[in-house]
């Protein structure tokens, strides 16, 4: 599940270029720098943006210190958010290669290359030798991940004594029905999902303590019903910069999405937890 091949048929990761033209619709060509609080409207794939790179700032209390992994790093928008934002040292590990040499060109034009150090590969293949990390992040790549047990021994190994971890994950709160399970295999390349409580439990077998679960399900169906609206709204405008097979691909993603929400199958997790 977790590899390459099957991860692009999310039709979210499908053109990740498109954030060129986005950048250029507003006025930045190809090579302007950027600052990340200008482009964070379009380079962070998970919900509520910034405002969610800031709850993490808020919870683990990063500083200039502080070195952190981000798993499943996308175009870097969190992981440059951070940086900027805090001083801190990010290592933004990204499966995908197109979408992480996007993220290091964006990191070049905002000039944190050397805050941020984009890495491709798989969590589950990341080497342990010397890691040492007071954190790590994560918004909506566990999903994709199925051996919940190797990921979280994997997150502990990484981490140093005490060093904390934040995710924002999707969970179970009902039985999916034949539907929902095709939109998440296929549509979301999530092929397990824990409920809280057994994600809880989990934690606390791969040795986490002080495990803290907020219910984020109410706040993202609100998100992704706002993401849809807005979208149709600017559909035309959309077409215009992306051409209609692009948005065409975008808005059956989201009505997918909204979809899962609506059901109430489907919630969503912000999970805190401390080594040891
Ligand atoms: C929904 S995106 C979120 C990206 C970024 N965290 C953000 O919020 O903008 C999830 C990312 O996790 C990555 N991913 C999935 N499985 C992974 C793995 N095993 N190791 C590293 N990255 C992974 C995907 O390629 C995808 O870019």
């Amino acid at each position: 599940m977790n590899n390459v091949k099957n991860i692009k048929r999310m039709k979210l990761y499908r053109h990740p270029e498109r954030i060129y033209s986005e950048l250029e619709s507003i006025g930045y060509k190809k090579d302007i720098p950027l600052k990340a609080a200008d482009i964070s409207s379009f380079d962070q794939y998970h919900y509520l943006g910034t405002e969610a790179v800031d709850d993490a700032i808020g919870c683990l209390n990063v500083c200039s210190k502080n070195k952190l992994i981000e798993i499943g790093s996308g175009l870097g928008g969190p992981a440059r958010y951070l940086a900027e934002k805090t001083g801190c040292h990010v290592t933004a590990l990204e499966l995908q290669s197109d979408l992480n040499q996007i993220a290091c060109s964006l990191t070049e034009r905002c000039n944190l290359s050397e805050s941020v150090d984009h890495l491709c590969g798989d969590i589950l293949d990341f080497s342990e030798q010397g890691a040492n990390f007071d954190a790590v992040v994560s918004w909506l790549s566990f999903l994709h991940i199925q051996d919940r047990v190797a990921l979280l021994k994997k997150c502990y190994s990484i981490l140093k004594p005490g060093g904390k971890i934040f995710i924002e994950d999707y969970c179970k709160r009902g039985e999916f029905g034949r539907q929902e399970l095709k939109i998440l295999s296929e549509d979301v390349q999530c092929s397990y999902l824990p409920t809280a409580e057994e994600y809880k439990g989990q934690l606390i077998e791969n040795g986490f303590t002080k495990i803290e679960l907020v219910d984020k399900t109410a706040c993202w169906s609100n998100f992704v019903k706002e993401r849809l609206d807005k979208f149709i709204k600017n559909r035309n405008c959309y077409v215009k910069i992306h051409g209609v097979e692009i948005a065409e691909e975008m808005e059956d993603f989201y009505k997918k999405i909204l979809q899962l929400f609506h059901k109430g199958n489907l919630g969503g997790l912000r999970i805190t937890a401390v080594k040891g």
